[in-house]
């Protein structure tokens, strides 16, 4: 009886040790994305459950330069600064357009991409020509998004997702009138359906930057002597190659 109860005891020792253990380790960069957003983020690979694309590929190169191993976490779009200021991510790598509202509550990096929104609708649809003709229009977008913000300022009919894919579900099923999504994504997305169109509007550019939690200056140094790197040895237009085509 008592044999057992010490080993029982070891045992719940061993467990919270582990347990500690499990917190993350300096030697991991753990970034967080959300990955439907191809080609910046997607699940595929040859089993269908990797997750990849060019934001991935800066964050495995950053991760390199910093000595670290690159683990990603897949959560939701509006989750993410949430996430990097409770300590639960150290990065984010997610298409994510530097804004001042966002600055306010993270550190962003120098911007490594000008996207634009656009809008996607049904081939029949020809009553878009400018941005004044979304203003009664039934819009959908992803949560938490600058699309999402910048539809709210347009109509009031505006039903949010929590991914780009269930916005342009909605669409195909003709239950919204377009989707309001960033450029890259939405010409990808175009590409599996050929039933849509993309029509682009005069809206302002927006700049994507990878996040870190405020004051984190170390990663963030990091983080742009490597994009500055990429940029003068080739490495980030070979990217932009390989992933938008
Ligand atoms: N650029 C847009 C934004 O910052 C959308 C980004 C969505 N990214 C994603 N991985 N789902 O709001």
């Amino acid at each position: 009886m008592k044999k057992s109860l010490t080993g029982f005891v070891c045992l719940g020792v061993a467990a919270v040790l582990t347990m500690s253990g499990c917190g993350k380790s300096d030697d991991v960069l753990v970034v967080g994305t959300n990955a439907a957003f191809p080609p910046f983020e997607y699940v595929g690979g040859v089993n269908g459950d990797e997750i990849k694309g060019f934001d991935i590929d800066l964050a495995e190169q950053i991760a390199k330069d910093a000595g670290k191993t690159l683990k990603i976490e897949n959560i939701k779009f509006d989750s993410l600064i949430v996430a990097l200021n409770s300590g639960k991510i150290d990065m984010i790598a997610s298409g994510m357009t530097i804004t001042p509202e966002r600055q306010a509550n993270v550190d962003f990096s120098t911007a490594y991409y000008e996207a634009t929104q656009v809008v996607l609708v049904n081939q029949d649809n020809d009553s878009i020509t400018s941005v004044d003709d979304l203003k009664d229009k039934h819009i959908a977008v992803q949560l938490g998004s600058t699309g999402d913000l910048m539809a709210k300022k347009l109509s009031n009919k505006v039903t949010a997702f929590n991914t780009g894919f269930e916005a342009v579900m909605e669409l195909k099923n003709s239950k919204v009138d377009l989707v309001l999504f960033d450029s890259e994504p939405a010409a990808s997305f175009l590409k599996k359906n050929p039933q849509l169109k993309m029509i682009e509007l005069d809206f302002t550019p927006e700049f994507y930057g990878l996040a870190v939690a405020k004051g984190n200056t170390e990663l963030l140094n990091s983080i742009n002597q490597t994009l500055q790197t990429m940029k003068q040895n080739g490495q980030y237009d070979a990217l932009v190659a390989k992933h938008m085509k």
